[in-house]
């Protein structure tokens, strides 16, 4: 066991501060990893506030960690002392299940093991995650970050990246679709550069009207107002694909009309319930809605070596871990460009 540094919310109320945990020792199968960076990603403002009413205090966010090994178990040979490896939203799940079977341990039927605030057999009882000065994960859930990729850029791929990669490739957007990504935040940016880099024409639906330059230099090929019901009205059954990244409760009903009949629209913003849909816009027009979480281990590599090969990596405002509360306050008024991501050099 060792003790390590790290940010934690106390409550749902207080600001994130100094605290200090215990990693587990490092066992056969386990990666250490002295954590470089972490992204701040919104699902980390949910948890430690509690908004999802399953919070554990002391709570340790941080689910985009890229950093260097530092230590290997016996089994664990593959990786390098020194290597540049990443971790993301998860750090167990049970890989028996028909689920972790086909490499979507995400959708784990026995409960996957998040990388903070899930039960573990570790010191505290609960996982930490990468506000942190290091960490120790079973090998089957490190990443590796492909050569040339700036790692504090690479660090929101590990959930904001594989986020947005996995339904673009599950809806198998191509050259020759048009796909539309709703909410220009961390996942929204990434959305953007990804379905771009796949080849659709790719339409960024924003609610702020003064991101519209920033779209396009991501990659959009058009920005949409979503408050212009005007232009919303143009666009109707334009979109083959939807992917709607908006991180609060929200009318779905307004976007449907602007999918080709059989479009889907995917969501991903983790709001709960979210008002009445209408089914009008779905049948007329044999539309979906679905959700999608994360990804599997293989298609998070996938991702991060589509993004090596594509020079991929997310727009950082790199902040010092004492920044953080500010950084949440300024997330909630959409006020990030993209992703703010943590250097952890900065905490001790
Ligand atoms: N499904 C998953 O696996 C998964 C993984 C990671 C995160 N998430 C969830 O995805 C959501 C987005 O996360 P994020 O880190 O990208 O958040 P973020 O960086 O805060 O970005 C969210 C964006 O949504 C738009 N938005 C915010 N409030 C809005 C409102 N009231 N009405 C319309 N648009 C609004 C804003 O873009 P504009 O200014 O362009 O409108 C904002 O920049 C969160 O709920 C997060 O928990 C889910
Ligand atoms: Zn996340
Ligand atoms: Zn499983």
């Amino acid at each position: 066991m060792s003790t390590t540094p790290s940010y934690a919310a106390h409550s749902s109320q207080s600001p994130l501060a100094h605290h200090l945990i215990s990693r587990r020792s490092v066992g056969a199968k386990d990666v250490q990893i002295a954590i470089e960076y972490c992204g701040v990603c919104h699902t980390d403002i949910h948890h430690s506030r509690n908004d999802w009413g399953r919070a554990n205090y002391p709570m340790v966010p941080g689910h985009e960690i890229v950093g260097k090994v530092t230590a290997l178990g016996a089994n664990a040979g593959h990786l390098k002392i020194g290597q540049q490896v990443a971790v993301g939203c998860f750090v167990n799940a049970c890989r028996t299940c028909s689920s972790c079977q086909a490499d979507m341990e995400q959708y784990c039927l026995n409960g996957f093991t998040a990388t903070y605030n899930s039960p573990t057999k570790d010191p505290g009882g609960f996982t930490y995650g990468g506000y942190s000065k290091n960490i120790v994960v079973d090998q089957h859930f490190v990443l590796k970050i492909p050569d040339g990729l700036d790692p504090a850029g690479a660090a929101p791929l590990l959930c904001a990246g594989i986020t947005t990669y996995s339904p673009l490739m599950h809806w198998g957007v191509k050259p020759g679709m048009t796909v539309g990504v709703i909410g220009l935040g961390g996942l929204g940016h990434m959305g953007v550069k990804l379905s771009h880099a796949m080849g659709a024409k790719t339409v960024m639906i924003t609610s702020s009207a003064n991101k519209a330059a920033d779209a396009k230099r991501l990659g959009a090929d058009a920005v949409l107002i979503s408050s212009d019901a005007a232009a919303m009205q143009a666009m109707a059954n334009q979109f083959d694909f939807l992917l709607n990244t908006i991180p609060v409760a929200h009318d779905f009903n307004q976007y449907m009309p602007l999918l080709k009949v059989d479009g889907t629209m995917c969501i991903v913003g983790a709001i709960g319930p979210t008002g009445e849909l209408n089914s009008g816009p779905l049948i007329f027009g044999r539309r979906s809605v679905a959700g999608s979480l994360v990804g599997g281990i293989k298609e998070t590599q996938d991702m991060l070596d589509f993004c090596g090969k594509h020079n991929i990596t997310s727009d950082i405002e790199l902040i010092k871990i004492i920044e953080i509360n500010q950084a949440y306050e300024r997330m909630i008024k959409s006020d990030v460009k993209y992703r703010f991501v943590i250097d952890m050099s900065s905490l001790s």
